[in-house]
Formats: structure tokens, sequence, C-alpha cells
């Protein structure tokens, strides 16, 4: 773990292991954490981010665990002894889950890793909760699910930046908001629909923010950290 406490967490989304260390050679722990997901882990498995994290990094390991929870006790604690920073469950998995998600991380004593929910995916819409046989809108779901996941000892939520405010409204400011969907000025916005700037989503009230292609495509990708953390100061 670093002293410092960067507020970017670059998203490592490639299946390629070289990649992702080659990518790790060209930043430093001081200027970002590093987002390993369901792609990279499961091309290149716990070694991988044992090896990140051997490099100084704060690694938020995004597998979104959602089973019995027995199984997701478990499967937090394993994630737990690779030293990473932070792990995150879904918060649908319900009361129990939550709470031995909870059981789990905190198994792991002074090693113990942040542990964050998804609410609801930002993929869905209020007719994908229709669908669904839920009869709110997805932001009343979005609050429904943060309350459960507080009331069960979560340390925060993978959020929208326009949420954050609300978010911070409601629950004050102890929760971590962790909030993808982020474009520097200028930058592609690719596939994402709501973005908001690095500068904006820390104003509106994130903890972190997840950026991927606008660093990792970017053909300087330690000047464009540099250059985003900048306009964090
Ligand atoms: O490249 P980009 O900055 O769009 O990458 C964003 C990262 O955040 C990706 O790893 C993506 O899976 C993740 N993410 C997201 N939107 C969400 C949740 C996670 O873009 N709602």
């Amino acid at each position: 773990m670093t002293t410092i406490d960067p507020k970017i967490i670059v998203a490592l989304d490639t299946s390629d292991p070289v990649q992702a260390m080659e990518f790790s050679d060209r930043v430093s722990p001081e200027l970002c954490k590093l987002k390993v997901g369901k792609e990279l882990f499961t091309s290149a498995g716990p070694q991988l981010v044992e090896s990140l994290v051997k490099r100084g990094f704060d690694v938020f390991l995004d597998l979104k665990f959602h089973d019995i929870p027995n199984t997701v006790k478990k499967a937090v604690y394993a994630a737990s002894q690779l030293g990473i920073w932070m792990v995150n469950v879904h918060a649908s998995g319900g009361e129990a889950m939550l709470s031995a998600a909870r059981e789990g991380i905190d198994m792991a004593g002074n090693r113990r890793p942040f542990l964050i929910a998804v609410t609801i995916l930002t993929s869905l819409s209020d007719n994908d909760m229709q669908q669904l046989g839920i009869n709110r809108s997805v932001s009343e779901q979005v609050e429904k699910l943060a309350q459960i996941s507080f009331d069960n000892g979560l340390d925060g939520l993978v959020c929208s930046a326009h949420e954050a405010g609300l978010l911070r409204d409601k629950f004050g400011l102890s929760p971590l908001l962790v909030t993808p969907g982020i474009r520097p000025e200028g930058s592609s916005v690719d596939d994402q629909q709501r973005i908001m700037t690095p500068q904006q989503a820390m104003l509106e009230g994130s903890s972190y923010l997840v950026i991927g292609r606008p660093i990792t495509r970017h053909s300087d990708p330690a000047q464009a950290l540099s250059d985003i953390n900048q306009t964090l100061v």
C-alpha cells in the first residue's frame, strides 16, 4: 500500500497480463491505483494481482461477487489474502450475503480491504426494472440497496458521479463513492452515456474515479494521468 492516496483508479481492461504489467511499468503507485476486473482476472489469475500489489499498487479487485452468503464470505476472504486494497459485491445479493461478505473481510484482520457494493448496474434502465418485476425507478432502487449495504457494514458503493450528490445528501460523508464514466475535457466519450469530468465528479462527492481508456489508450499514459491529477489539486 502507498502512503499517499491517489484518487484515480485506472481500469486495466485487457485480457493480456503482459500488457497490464507493461502499463504498470509506465505509471507509479503514487499517481494511481489499479482496477483488475473479470476479463483480466479470468485470463491472468491471482498471480497478476499479487504482482501488481508487490509493485506497491493499491488494487481494486472488481469481481462483483454475487452468490450464497457462505460462498461470498469465503470468496471475499480469499480475495483479501491477495493483499488488495478494495473488493466489491452486488448489493442485490441481499442482507445475509452482505453481512457474510463483511464477516469475510473482517476475517482478514489488519489486511482487510475496503468492501463496496454495486447497487444497480448503470447499463440498466427504468424499463429493465419493470421487466425484472421491481416496481421502483432505478434511482429509488439504488437508494434502497445503498441503505441495505450500509446497514450491513459495507464501506461504500460503485455509482455514477451523477448519483454521488444525492447519495452524499442522504448518507453523509463517510461512505466511499467510487465512480466510473469519467472523461477529461476533450477526450473521446467511447461507449459511456452519462459522463462527467474528473474535477466535476470530485465536486459532486466522488471519493475515487475509475478511468480506463482516456489513460490506457493514450499515446503517453503517464502524461495523461499526470494531466488529470493536475486538474484535481
Ligand atoms: O474506459 P472507461 O473509462 O470507460 O472504463 C471504465 C471502467 O469502469 C471499465 O472497467 C468499466 O467496466 C467500468 N464501469 C463502467 N460503468 C459502470 C461500472 C463500471 O464503465 N457503471
